[in-house]
């Protein structure tokens, strides 16, 4: 099967030489195809330019069925790359939104045996089946919203049966839904209330008991610590991150969301493939992030919904460092996967242009799953994993429009949704 998409208004992140990411003042440029073709072969993208580099005798192969699509007016995006997400969970917790409203802080809520915690008691409550069924719908949504590779982590198991029964699920999903799945094993999201005054013994599970068996199942592509305060010290991120290297697991860590905890330095440390959060983040993270292959990872919408302080997004940019966005979906703290909403919230917030947003959830976050050779741009080879928006007047219509859905076709695989 073939598709060409003929009269493309702008094919956006097109890429003659594939990089697998961009950092700094390279973040502003977007390669942009005004009137544009765009061919899909069986999985794969073959060609892309503008029209009138489009012979007017173009046959493609007999054997093959080709759809033609009319994008005029229209804008063909790669697909969103989300490169973190809780969105196997159990239920939701509205609750804590309303307790947030009346004036607890998302800490409190946690040490009082909320949050983290609460999502744990309800997925270790929940059966397999059913697990997968509310998070399939999670996932239907976010395919319909322009997401074509997610991560998705556990953590909310927090005992060795409960992590893998995530873990499998997740694995489940990935041999469910067209688009790519990667996982990442979460089991230090949270201390458990029952390791309370013996954390040392929770860690060891983690590290003697639950590492090895994912491992030897190969249920994760990562390993991930909450290394923040009141949650795991830097410490214990080292134990679990040099365990998991052990059995080759790069790390992606979730740091410096509620202090300078640390997390970053541990996570270039190791070599992390992504530092996720960093809403308390200066020159000292800067510092520790430049030259490495650690990318900065930022969360707009938890930054959002907690009313944490915004991620410096402007001066890592400036200082040189790549960034790259994620939806962190959730029930705690950013309950919805719309990356087109973190795009509009990076602009507004962060203080990034809109190119600049849109290399962050494309290349950007490949890179940060991983994914960069295969996912993330408009390239001779990738997997073709696009969207066809509806007419709009210009590219920045699309963050700017921050409410109005306005993605109208979706290709996956080079199959039309
Ligand atoms: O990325 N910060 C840690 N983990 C999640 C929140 C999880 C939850 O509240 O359920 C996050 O924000
Ligand atoms: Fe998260």
């Amino acid at each position: 099967m073939s598709i060409l998409i003929k009269n493309i208004k702008g094919l956006i992140q097109t890429e003659n030489i594939p990089q697998n990411m961009v950092a700094g003042g390279e973040m502003s440029l977007l390669n942009t195809i005004y009137d544009a073709f765009l061919l899909i072969e069986d999985e794969f993208i073959r060609d892309f330019g503008s029209m009138n580099e489009l012979s007017p005798d173009f046959k493609i192969p007999e054997d093959k069925s080709l759809a033609i699509l009319d994008a005029s007016g229209k804008y063909v995006f790669p697909s969103f790359c989300d490169p973190h997400t809780h969105l196997v969970h159990s239920g939701t917790r509205e609750a804590e939104f309303t307790d947030r409203i009346r004036g607890l802080s998302y800490e409190e809520i946690a040490k009082r045996g909320g949050g983290i915690l609460n999502s744990a008691k309800k997925l270790q409550e929940t059966h397999a089946d059913e697990l997968f069924y509310q998070s399939m719908i999670r996932i239907k949504e976010i395919i319909s919203l322009g997401t074509g590779a997610v991560e998705i982590k556990s953590g909310y198991g927090l005992t060795t049966d409960d992590e893998i029964k995530m873990l499998r699920v997740i694995r489940r999903i990935k041999e469910t839904v067209p688009i790519e799945v990667k996982a990442t094993f979460l089991g230090a999201h949270a201390v458990p209330d029952k390791y309370k005054d013996n954390r040392g013994e929770y860690i060891n599970l983690v590290i003697n008991e639950m590492i090895p068996i994912v491992a030897s199942e190969e249920l994760a592509d990562y390993i991930d610590v909450f290394c923040d305060r009141g949650f795991f010290t830097v410490d214990e991120t080292e134990k679990i991150l040099m365990t998991g290297l052990k059995y080759g697991l790069r790390s992606k860590i979730h740091a410096n969301e509620f202090d300078f905890s640390g997390g970053v330095q541990v996570g270039v440390k190791y070599n992390s493939l992504s530092v996720d959060h960093l809403e308390h983040s200066d020159e000292d993270e800067i510092e520790a992030l430049l030259r490495t292959e650690t990318m900065p990872t930022l969360l707009p919408g938890s930054a959002f919904f907690l009313g944490l302080p915004d991620p410096p997004a402007r001066k890592m940019i400036n200082a040189g460092l790549p960034v790259a966005l994620a939806s962190d979906y959730n029930p705690g703290s950013s309950p919805s996967g719309n990356m087109k909403l973190i795009m509009s919230l990076a602009c507004i917030r962060l203080k990034m242009l809109p190119e600049e947003v849109i290399n962050a959830v494309t290349i950007n976050s490949a890179y940060a799953m991983g994914l960069s050779e295969t996912h993330g741009s408009i390239a001779r080879g990738k997997v073709a994993n696009v969207f066809i928006t509806k007419e709009m007047p210009s590219y920045e219509f699309f963050p700017y429009a921050f409410g109005s859905s306005l993605i109208e076709t979706i290709i996956l695989k080079g199959k039309i949704l």
